[in-house]
């Protein structure tokens, strides 16, 4: 397991020039990737968004969804003072329940959930951990809950890759030093994901050649007699 206080400690650091730095990698790309196919959501009643960082998203799934009550979960205070600040702008407060904690060892309510946003949330995990925390995750979703995922990938074409390579490369250079990351390069997200009880709905891969934003919905348990 990582060094959580070293995380946590990186991640309050990065609160103030987290949107800097992302501009200065990737102009607007993650914006654009978080906000790709909120529009294909359905209304929803409760949702679980994790480790939204700097409340971007969250600020606008409040707006584009405005009966709905969110929980949401991130180890860092400063990260979640930002978006406490953000989602008070815009009068929603009172639907928003923050909970500092580490998500590894947070109690996932079990089937609460219509709604589970992780945007470049899962990359911050190693293979084990997410093959130990994903499926809990997973689990606080209802029968016909959603699953918005966005996070960097590995591009299919050979010259993409090598261009990933480098920014991955870069990128968790970077992490390493600021929160302890241990991962050295980019888990592979798609092989993690098809592990799941995941069906495809809606995806938008063509915002970056990096990055995906996608909606699936869980598969059913069939039990046989
Ligand atoms: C790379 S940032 C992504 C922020 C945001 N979702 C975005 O779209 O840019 C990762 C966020 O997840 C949080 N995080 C990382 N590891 C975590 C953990 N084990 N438990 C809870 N939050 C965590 C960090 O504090 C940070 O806010």
């Amino acid at each position: 397991m990582k060094n959580n206080a070293k995380s946590v400690r990186g991640y309050d650091r990065l609160a103030k020039i987290y949107r800097g730095l992302e501009i200065c990698l990737f102009g607007n790309a993650l914006h654009r990737a978080r906000l790709a196919l909120l529009d294909q959501l359905p209304r929803v009643g409760r949702a679980l968004v994790l480790g939204d960082g700097t409340g971007r998203l969250l600020e606008q799934l409040c707006i584009t969804q405005p009966d709905c009550r969110i929980t949401s979960v991130d180890q860092s205070r400063q990260m979640l003072n930002q978006q406490r600040r953000r989602v008070e702008r815009i009068g929603a407060l009172h639907r928003v329940e923050f909970v500092q904690v580490d998500a590894r060892s947070y109690d996932v309510p079990e089937n609460r959930f219509d709604l589970v946003v992780a945007a470049f949330f899962l990359d911050c995990f190693t293979e084990d951990e997410l093959a130990a925390c994903l499926p809990r995750f997973l689990a606080s979703l209802r029968d016909d809950g959603t699953f918005y995922f966005v996070d960097f990938v590995w591009p299919s074409s050979t010259w993409r890759r090598r261009q990933a390579t480098a920014y991955q490369w870069l990128m968790h250079r970077f992490f390493r030093w600021q929160t302890g990351l241990p991962n050295r390069r980019l888990v592979d997200l798609n092989a993690v994901l098809a592990g799941q009880r995941l069906v495809l709905h809606h995806s938008a891969d063509r915002i970056h050649p990096m990055m995906a934003c996608r909606c699936y919905r869980l598969q059913p348990l069939v039990f046989s007699l």
